[in-house]
């Protein structure tokens, strides 16, 4: 008999085909957001499941998966999942680290540049067609160029977002559980400070940090505080690294000049307030959504799934 493998989504990039001859495969398509109930009872006979960023793996369902072996998690972030529980349970979780690092960094220079340089706000005016000619002062933003970055977790995609830096001729200062090798430090022009350094020293703030219960609103009323009122925040990470509503305050009393984010607390739901703002350029998390990194990224839960289910060590499993 097939094991049973559990899709909590389509996947785009036809990265299923793989799976089908080796697994009964089920794929969750209905346009109802599965709930906790549904997903649980749908696990019931699953050996592995591929998994989004939004599907709850917490003790309550591990608990309520006899047959459980697999998480492939379609996303480099894991906070949906009780690692420590699954490990415990004996039950195997891996992520999607490094194929959606370039494009995630990409986002985040697109937010940051389209928050600058007001990219939303001047499609808007030419959309209701107010553009009526040159003028000194239509659209005044910030210069990015040789202005100082501030990356808030220096792991992968903050080190993708630094490098894109030097072509900008930008100094860096980083904060990190550990310091870059000299010669890394260099190549990036980066320095490791502490937080508030870098908050009030930066002139763009990026976020890149896994987030767990430690940092919850770590970008909260204090830390906006103390950034420049010419400088931007940047998320790509997880919106609840950030006190939204401290945010929207910051950004209408000009705490801060503005922010680009991609992800939110309550997804799909923002602060109050938020879409209201002209300084703060939004995304719906889509990090990630390049075709080349979606479709790696698919390849590779499958070629975790293919392996644990094999009984071989899967390509990207994490540790509890
Ligand atoms: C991730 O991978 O954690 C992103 O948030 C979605 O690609």
């Amino acid at each position: 008999m097939k094991p049973k493998v559990l899709v909590t989504c389509p996947l785009p990039g036809g990265v299923l085909d793989r799976l089908q001859p080796h697994a009964e495969v089920e794929v969750y398509t209905s346009s109802e957001p599965l709930s906790k109930s549904r997903f649980i009872e749908k696990l019931q006979d699953k050996a592995a499941v591929i998994s989004l960023l939004v599907d709850p793996l917490d003790e309550e369902v591990l608990s309520q998966a006899p047959e459980l072996k697999l998480i492939a998690n379609y996303a480099v972030g894991y906070d949906n999942i009780d690692v420590k529980a699954a490990t415990e349970r004996g039950i195997m979780v891996c992520n999607t680290p490094d194929v959606l690092t370039e494009a995630t960094a990409d986002l985040a220079w697109a937010l940051l540049l389209g928050a600058a340089r007001r990219i939303p706000s001047g499609d808007q005016y030419m959309r209701e067609g107010r553009f009526s000619g040159w003028e000194p002062s239509l659209m005044l933003g910030s210069q990015v160029s040789g202005k100082t970055l501030g990356i808030v977790g220096m792991g992968r995609i903050g080190q993708a977002t630094a490098a894109r830096a030097t072509g900008f001729g930008m100094k860096v200062l980083y904060t990190s559980s550990r310091t870059l090798a000299p010669s890394e430090e260099s190549a990036l022009n980066a320095k490791r400070v502490p937080l508030g350094e870098l908050l009030q020293q930066a002139d763009f703030v990026s976020l890149h940090a896994p987030y767990d219960a430690q940092n919850h609103h770590m970008i909260g009323e204090q830390a906006l505080l103390q950034m420049k009122p010419t400088s931007y925040l940047i998320n790509t990470a997880r919106g609840a690294l950030v006190d939204e509503a401290a945010l929207v305050q910051a950004l209408r009393e000009g705490w801060i000049a503005g922010a680009g984010l991609d992800v939110f607390e309550k997804e799909p739901a923002m602060a109050e307030g938020l879409r209201e703002l002209d300084n703060v350029v939004l995304a719906p998390h889509v990090g990630s959504a390049t075709i080349e990194a979606r479709t790696a990224m698919g390849r590779l839960c499958v070629d975790n799934v293919l392996a644990g289910l094999n009984g071989q060590r899967p390509p990207t499993l994490l540790h509890a």
